[in-house]
């Protein structure tokens, strides 16, 4: 279902207004190479995390070779699969995977020194800590996360029908001007490989704390018509869910005075 004009979405005690406009995106064709907007690359990666790269990276790496099935994926047999999309930082992806041992968690992140920043919370290894022959994860830690360092529209394809029961985009590029609209993550070809990959009944949760993406993203995913959004009221969205873990945007947000909203979508 197109949203034509100004909506009025309503359910529960809430009433927000969606804007209409939609722009019209390439379907991505799974041959060439989709473009990709942001940073790959920031600063120098200093020597620790350099290592982690190199030595640590790779075992737990997604490769073309990579099996999507729950038995074989991670480190041990997991219960159920989460896919964090633009984990930055890696600071929730790092605390779910802590908080929920029996769920593998697979995290896509195209910003080098965020993929190395993930390998020191989940080593332990910081700038300056010994560097040890063979590294680990840290103490405590089961091996239920996999990495796939580049854009994750080029793993779609690789990812099965209903094999997902989580899929977090928090806090996605906002790209607020109108003739950006089409870089923003939350779109109609993306969502509909979301859509494809996730089981019925699992939770997609979108964070932002952008007034124009919060309307964006409730439109892209109604048009999309897979999911149900599952708030009823304000508590439901503008407070952090149960099982939330900060990130790093979330918090900048909150320093400059802007209140983030956290959607929870249901796959029907
Ligand atoms: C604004 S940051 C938010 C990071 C983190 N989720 C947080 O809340 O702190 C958005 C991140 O998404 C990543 N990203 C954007 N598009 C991506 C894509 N197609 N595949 C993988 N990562 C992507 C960017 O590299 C960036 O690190």
């Amino acid at each position: 279902m197109l949203i034509t004009e100004k909506t009025s979405l309503k359910q529960g005690n809430i009433d927000i207004q969606i804007e209409p406009k939609n722009s019209s995106f390439t379907p991505y064709n799974g041959f060439d190479k989709p473009k990709f907007y942001g940073r790959r690359k920031g600063r120098t990666i200093r020597k620790a995390k350099s290592t982690l790269l190199e030595a640590f990276l790779p075992e737990i790496k997604i490769t073309d070779k990579s099996v999507f099935d729950k038995n074989k994926l991670f480190g041990k047999p997991v219960e159920k699969v989460a896919l964090e999309i633009g984990f930055g930082d890696g600071q929730h992806l790092a605390g779910q995977a802590k908080n929920n041992p029996d769920t593998g968690f697979i995290g896509a992140e195209v910003f080098q020194n965020g993929v190395a920043n993930l390998l020191t919370l989940i080593t332990g290894i910081k700038e300056g800590s010994h560097l040890p022959e063979k590294i680990n994860l840290e103490e405590g830690r089961v091996d239920n996360i996999r990495v796939f360092d580049d854009d994750i529209r080029l793993l779609f394809k690789q990812i099965p029908n209903n094999f997902l029961d989580k899929v977090f985009i928090l806090f996605p590029d906002p790209w607020p001007k109108k003739r950006h609209a089409h870089r923003r993550f939350v779109n109609p070809d993306n969502l509909t490989e979301i859509a494809r990959i996730m089981k019925k009944g699992g939770i997609l949760r979108i964070a932002t704390d952008h007034k124009i993406y919060k309307g964006w993203a409730l439109r892209q995913v109604k048009e999309n018509g897979n999911f149900v959004w599952t708030a009823k009221c304000g508590n439901d969205w503008k407070k952090e869910p149960a099982d939330w873990v900060q990130t790093k945007y979330q918090l900048k947000a909150l320093r400059e005075g802007r209140r983030p909203v956290f959607l929870d979508f249901e796959k029907i």
